[in-house]
């Protein structure tokens, strides 16, 4: 990193000023946006992301919650030891083993942080944590001791700042100040505040707490009104230096900032506004596809920088602006953000070689068994459709390669479709247990049909809550991507599934959820987890 990337070198911790030119990106994609509802990402899709991460160029990676789950423990670990470039966070409340745990997962990183946070507002502070603001001094100055202990970066949020008396969340800030945070980061943390708002209260933080100067101003704003991202840019003119965001804007309720539009925002107004992010943007769109894919959660079309139409020009005058000059209706170059379209295209009679080699292009290194598995998949791809292009094999490789989910496995499955009576469906699926089962129905749909056969077959009551479905590439013989989100006893799990027959992918992805709620169910049955305040 440059020297006016806002860390000293001092095992990654940022020496903060509002003068710095940079603002540093702090993804928590993994911590916050692992918090909407559905999501439950395993340690190898938790890897992967924070691979992509990296080669984004993100500073920061909120890697999880350390103490809230042996998984989400583990994963954050096994981030830390493998994930090279980033700083590598995890989160805490101020409790002692809170801190033991994130730094325990941390500590392999060669860049740790532990990022720890209590509530200022009162109303937090009464009806949640039921204690006094006296109490809330001491936890944070204890955490703040403690983790400073184990390393040099750690970063404070006063949680529910914006909703909280200024003056005590000053007091407060100076405390974290004074035990050594390098950070401290101000979070909207229920998105009711409004930009001039946020401007101002920053700017009476800086009054009431100088010392504020010395160290990084990070923020962390929730979309509930629609204005994370303007809050957050209101931030940044107060002086912050670090945005805390996550990729498509996922998290809690509406979600938090969403990275892209930051990082566009501060790319396409540098000029203007002089700040700019060590972001490589060109990954923006892959990196984005690949947290859809993972986490089931749709992006919408007209999503900002990476939905699909967000360089569409469908009107006529539109088109012909843009013929005649592309920036008559257009403020970025679709190419910046990586949607240009890839000139790797494949077909059935490109070999083992031809596909490693694209997809090394591509920045997937496979070799071995994965290899061969996405070799089969290729040609079973490339069998029905002509051109199998880098759009494919990216869908391809995230749905096919992905360490299997422990539990259940679809084997096969047949379904008889006729417009003139219901149809009917069998199913084959392998068992967490061993072994194998099947299952009939017949159902409203072919989809249906299969979806509660699976149900039948593994003895699940898994209710369908979300089932989108959507084409990865243009044309009639497109592969076709399925993303589902269910619920077996009030544990919700989301799978994706991709093919060139789009039932099958359904029940790829049927398969894939129901084996992420039935984990989720077993292992909260099987363990007594501290509770945790999910922030
Ligand atoms: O929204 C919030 O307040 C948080 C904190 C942990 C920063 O996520
Ligand atoms: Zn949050």
């Amino acid at each position: 990193m440059g020297s006016d990337d806002g860390y000293t070198g001092n095992g990654g911790t940022p020496s903060g000023r509002a003068e710095m030119s940079r603002v540093l990106i702090f993804d928590t994609t993994l911590r916050d946006g692992e918090q909407s509802p559905g999501i439950s990402l395993n340690k190898p899709e938790k890897l992967e992301i924070a691979h992509q991460l990296a080669r984004l160029g993100v500073d920061v990676i909120e890697a999880g919650f350390p103490i809230t789950s042996p998984g989400d423990f583990e994963s954050v670990q096994a981030i830390a030891r493998e994930v090279e470039g980033p700083v590598i966070c995890g989160l805490a409340r101020t409790a002692h083993q809170d801190i033991d745990a994130a730094w325990n997962a941390v500590r392999d990183s060669e860049r740790p942080c532990i990022h720890t946070f209590i509530s200022t507002s009162d109303i937090h502070i009464k009806h949640q944590l039921q204690t006094t603001r006296d109490d809330v001094k001491g936890q944070t100055r204890a955490a703040v001791a403690q983790a400073k202990g184990y390393l040099e970066n750690v970063e404070f949020s006063p949680m529910d700042a914006t909703r909280a008396d200024l003056e005590f969340t000053a007091e407060v800030v100076q405390i974290a100040i004074d035990e050594g945070a390098s950070t401290i980061n101000i979070p909207d943390t229920v998105g009711y505040v409004m930009p001039h708002e946020f401007q101002a209260y920053l700017a009476g933080l800086y009054e009431l707490v100088p010392a504020l100067h010395e160290v990084i101003l990070s923020v962390h704003c929730h979309d509930d009104l629609g204005l994370a991202v303007a809050n957050s840019f209101g931030g940044v003119l107060a002086g912050a230096r670090q945005v805390e965001c996550t990729i498509n804007g996922l998290g809690e309720r509406a979600g938090n900032a969403s990275l892209e539009e930051i990082v566009m925002l501060l790319r396409t107004r540098r000029a203007d506004v002089g700040l700019d992010t060590g972001v490589n943007t060109t990954e923006l769109a892959r990196t984005s596809r690949l947290v859809s894919r993972l986490t089931g959660y749709p992006v919408q079309p007209n999503k900002a920088i990476v939905g699909r139409n967000a360089f569409a020009h469908e009107s006529g005058i539109h088109q012909d602006g843009v013929l005649k000059e592309r920036t008559t209706y257009e403020i970025m170059d679709a190419t910046t953000v990586g949607l240009q379209s890839n000139s790797i295209v494949l077909g059935k009679h490109s070999g083992r070689h031809a596909l490693r080699k694209a997809l090394e292009e591509m920045g997937f290194e496979l070799d071995g068994q994965t290899l061969n598995t996405a070799f089969k998949r290729f040609k079973e791809i490339a069998d029905r459709k002509k051109q199998v292009t880098a759009m494919d094999l990216e869908a391809l490789v995230t749905d096919e390669l992905r360490e299997e989910i422990p539990g259940y496995a679809l084997e096969w499955f047949e379904v008889e479709a006729s417009s003139r009576r219901p149809p009917h469906a069998s199913v084959s699926v392998t068992l967490p247990e061993g072994g194998s089962a099947t299952g009939t129905f017949t159902g409203d749909g072919p989809i249906d049909a299969v979806f509660q056969a699976i149900n039948a077959a593994t003895e699940v009551a898994a209710k369908l809550s979300e089932f989108t479905i959507g084409a990865v590439t243009e044309g009639q013989d497109a592969l076709g991507e399925v993303s589902i989100v269910l619920a077996v006893d009030g544990f919700t799990g989301a799978g994706q599934g991709v093919s060139t027959d789009i039932i099958d992918a359904a029940a790829r992805a049927y398969v894939r959820a129901l084996s992420v709620a039935v984990a989720r169910s077993r292992a909260d049955e099987a363990l007594g987890l501290p509770e945790t305040t999910t922030p």
